[in-house]
């Protein structure tokens, strides 16, 4: 490990494909706003415009289009672009049948009306639901939230460039960089090496022990929560956050700690997710991510290690980003802290482990949270939100 005043340059990893790909065209500055007019117009589904924003950012480089077919039918296939170049989730745009063929040449993208980008079309071909569902979802059941989604989008996919017109800072704007902005953080603090955590879930002490035992090996901590679409019982994103926000100011050191939010949707694809969210998070200038139990699973689809067993498909070069790879955790009554089965020899009745949807159970009945699962800061974040909402 080197320290923070060691004085020779900071080299962040490359991002995948070498260069950070910057597709953010401002109208009247890039070019002339009076160019779009008469162009077809497609409204972006919530899932499709974060799709955008990473695409043009450079948070899913080296892509700079929703993939072609060829890419499309190689990433399922191969976990890999056309071209050899890792990648684990089809990135794309779904249309229905009836109105594809509106869509040819150069297509303006619009939320609520309002035109936030373009899309140059150049290919328009049928999406291979079943197949997508066995290969990228590991199954076909229509109550796994990514295969529904999957079902409910329409069938023809749009393949080409984009660009967007102002990156949407959106609910977190104190919050919100894009991952030229995150390399420029951690080269202003100096950190040589930094560990990003993906999360969608309310912050808890297994998170923070893992947080904490990787901070003891590298410099800097990217708390990376994802604050795209997730499935309607998942804590919302205000409310992970707000718990972040507090649990930082009295639990971290705030030196070594960035919390910075991730807009992609949540697709519940677990190992196969669990290699985008490692090689988006090398674009944001990671060296290293964690992936503990079952990350980016749902139900119980995933064995609790797939996510871990899958990198095993690349070569660490070709992943360019360290995996870091920890067993389930969880507070024991016994040694008096958390633990993993490779630290504790006590029996599971000394354990204390709740579920996800334990938690929400709890939650939802006016039930505190333990302070040995969650600290109390949080789980008044959690209660009071609740409570609203009822
Ligand atoms: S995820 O969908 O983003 O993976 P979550 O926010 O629960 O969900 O998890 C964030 C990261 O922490 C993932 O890498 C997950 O594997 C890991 N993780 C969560 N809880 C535990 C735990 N108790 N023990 C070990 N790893 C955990």
């Amino acid at each position: 490990m080197t320290t923070l005043s060691d004085p020779s340059p900071i080299l962040l990893p490359t991002p995948l494909g070498g260069t950070l790909v910057n597709r953010v065209q401002r109208p009247g500055h890039d070019f002339d706003p009076a160019e779009l007019a008469g162009l077809p117009q497609l409204e972006l589904s919530d899932r499709a415009s974060a799709d955008l924003e990473m695409l043009a950012t450079g948070a899913y480089s080296p892509l700079t289009s929703f993939l072609s077919e060829a890419d499309y039918l190689s990433v399922m296939e191969h976990m890999r672009l056309s071209d050899g170049t890792p990648w684990s989730l089809p990135i794309t745009l779904a249309v229905g049948r009836e109105e594809a063929g509106r869509y040819t040449g150069r297509v303006v993208l619009t939320r609520g009306g309002e035109a936030v980008g373009t899309l140059d079309v150049q290919e328009r071909y049928e999406a291979r639901k079943s197949l997508e569902a066995r290969e990228v979802y590991r199954t076909e059941d229509p109550s796994h939230p990514g295969v529904a989604a999957l079902y409910a989008g329409g069938d023809v996919y749009l393949a080409g460039p984009v660009t967007l017109f102002a990156v949407p800072r959106g609910a977190f704007p104190r919050h919100h960089r894009t991952p030229a902005e995150v390399r420029e953080v951690i080269e202003a603090r100096g950190w040589r090496t930094t560990v990003a955590f993906q999360t969608r879930n309310p912050i808890h002490r297994a998170h923070e022990y893992l947080h904490k035992v990787t901070l003891e090996l590298v410099d800097g901590l990217l708390l990376h929560p994802l604050v795209g679409t997730t499935k309607g019982d998942d804590v919302p994103a205000e409310t992970r956050v707000k718990a972040y926000e507090v649990l930082l100011e009295g639990y971290y050191p705030q030196a070594r700690t960035l919390l910075s939010v991730y807009p992609a949707a949540m697709r519940y694809a677990g190992p196969r997710e669990a290699i985008l969210h490692a090689l988006s998070r090398r674009n944001y200038g990671a060296t290293h991510f964690i992936v503990g139990r079952d990350h980016a699973g749902v139900g119980s689809y995933y064995g609790t290690y797939d996510a871990q067993e899958i990198f095993s498909a690349y070569r660490p070069e070709e992943l360019g980003i360290q995996i870091l790879k920890f067993e389930h955790t969880y507070y024991c009554r016994s040694c008096g802290q958390l633990v993993s089965p490779r630290t504790c020899p006590h029996e599971g009745d000394h354990h204390l482990v709740l579920s996800g949807t334990k938690v929400r159970e709890r939650l939802r009945a006016g039930e505190g949270l333990p302070a040995e699962f969650t600290r109390p800061e949080v789980a008044e974040v959690l209660r009071a939100a609740y409570a609203a909402q009822e």
